[in-house]
C-alpha cells in the first residue's frame, strides 16, 4: 500500500507497552502520549496478522517504553514468529533485561535487537539514561550477541558536550565486536527537547562533518533506500556505521507504519494526532476489507514532516 507520496508501507514498529523504567534525557516516547491501557496478546498477535496481510510487509520491530517489561513479551515474539509471516522481527530495548531475556526471546523467534548505549562511560550513562547499569547492561548486550540476536545494533544518540567525543571509541568498540554503530541525531519529536527550554540549542550535535569525514575513510558505502534513505558506511576496521539523521531524504524514504501500544496506528513518529485506533474493530471481529479502510485511511494521512 503506497500513501500519497508514492511512499510504500514496508515495515511496522509495533510498541507492546508504555511502561520504562528508564528516563533518557531525551526520550521522545515513540511519538506518542505514554497510555496505560495496552493491547492483549492475542489482539497484538491479531494486528500483526491483520497488517501483514493487508499491507504484505514482513518486518517489525517491537518497541516500547521498553518492550521488555512487557510481561508477556516473549509470548508475544512467539506468536508472532509462528504467524510465518515475517521474515524480520527486531526489538529496540535499553538492554537491562537483556541478561535474562536474550536467550527467550531469541528461542521464541527473535531475530535481532538495536540497544541504546550511546556511551562506554557509566558516569556518562547515568546521565543519558537516568539509570547506574552501564555494566550491567553491556552483560546484557553480550549475552545478546552469544545467543545469536544479530546482526546488533548499538543506537548512539549524539549529544553535544555529552558524548559527542565518543565517536572513534563507539566505532572501535564495534568494529571489535562486530556490532553495527548507528549515529543517531537528536531529533525534536520529545516534549523532553521541544519545551522550548534551550534544550535542543544546548545538546543537538551536527553529525554532518563525521559523515563528510564518513565518506572519505569508508570501504563501502550503500544507502538504505527502503529506510529513509539511511547511509551505512562500512569502515576500513570492518565496522559498520548507520546514519540517521532526520531531514527531506529522509522522511521522503520513510515506509513505516506505527502501532502504539493501545492500538493507536499512525504514520509518523511527529503526527500521532493524525492516528486511528484499531483496538475497538479488533473486539469486534471485523473482515479484512474493513481493516483494510482503516489502514488505509491512517497511511492517506503520511506526509514528509520536513
Ligand atoms: N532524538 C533522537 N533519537 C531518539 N530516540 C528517542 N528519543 C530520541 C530523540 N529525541 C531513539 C533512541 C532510542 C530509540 C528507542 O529512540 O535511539 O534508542
Amino acid at each position: 500500500m503506497k500513501d500519497n507520496c508514492n511512499r510504500e508501507i514496508k515495515h511496522i514498529r509495533f510498541s507492546v507497552t508504555s511502561k520504562c523504567n528508564y528516563n533518557c534525557i531525551y526520550c521522545d516516547h515513540e511519538g506518542f502520549l505514554p497510555k496505560t491501557t495496552e493491547l492483549s496478546v492475542d489482539e497484538i498477535t491479531q494486528l500483526c496478522r491483520i497488517l501483514a496481510q493487508i499491507l504484505k510487509v514482513t518486518k517489525i520491530k517491537f518497541t516500547g517504553g521498553e518492550p521488555l517489561l512487557r510481561e508477556e513479551i516473549v509470548e508475544i515474539i512467539r506468536n508472532v514468529s509462528e504467524l510465518k509471516l515475517y521474515k524480520d522481527i527486531s526489538m529496540t530495548t535499553n538492554g537491562f533485561n537483556l541478561v535474562d531475556k536474550a536467550q527467550d526471546l531469541y528461542n521464541a523467534g527473535l531475530n535481532r535487537i538495536n540497544v541504546s548505549l550511546g556511551t562506554l562511560k557509566p558516569d556518562i550513562y547515568k546521565i543519558i539514561y537516568g539509570s547506574d547499569s552501564f555494566n550491567h547492561v553491556l552483560k546484557g548486550i553480550m549475552k545478546a550477541k552469544e545467543v545469536g540476536l544479530t546482526p546488533l545494533k548499538l543506537n548512539y544518540v549524539i549529544l553535544k558536550g555529552i558524548n559527542d567525543q565518543e565517536f572513534k571509541n563507539m566505532v572501535n568498540f564495534c568494529g571489535e565486536n562486530d556490532f553495527v554503530l548507528q549515529l543517531i541525531e537528536l531529533h525534536k519529536a520529545s516534549q523532553a527537547v521541544n519545551q522550548n527550554n534551550g534544550f535542543y540549542e544546548r545538546y543537538y550535535y551536527d553529525v554532518s562533518p563525521i559523515i563528510k569525514d564518513l565518506e572519505n575513510s569508508a570501504i563501502h558505502i550503500e544507502t538504505r533506500g527502503n529506510m529513509q534513505n539511511r547511509k551505512v558506511f562500512t569502515l576500513p576496521n570492518t565496522a559498520k556505521v548507520e546514519t540517521i539523521t532526520p531531514g527531506h531524504e529522509f522522511c521522503m524514504g520513510c515506509t513505516k507504519l506505527r502501532v502504539g501500544c493501545d492500538g493507536n496506528l499512525f504514520g509518523c513518529l511527529f503526527r500521532s494526532d493524525l492516528g486511528t485506533n484499531i483496538k475497538e474493530a479488533l473486539k469486534n471481529n471485523h473482515s479484512l476489507s474493513s481493516y483494510e479502510r482503516i489502514v488505509k485511511q491512517v497511511v492517506e494521512t503520511r506526509e514528509p514532516y520536513y
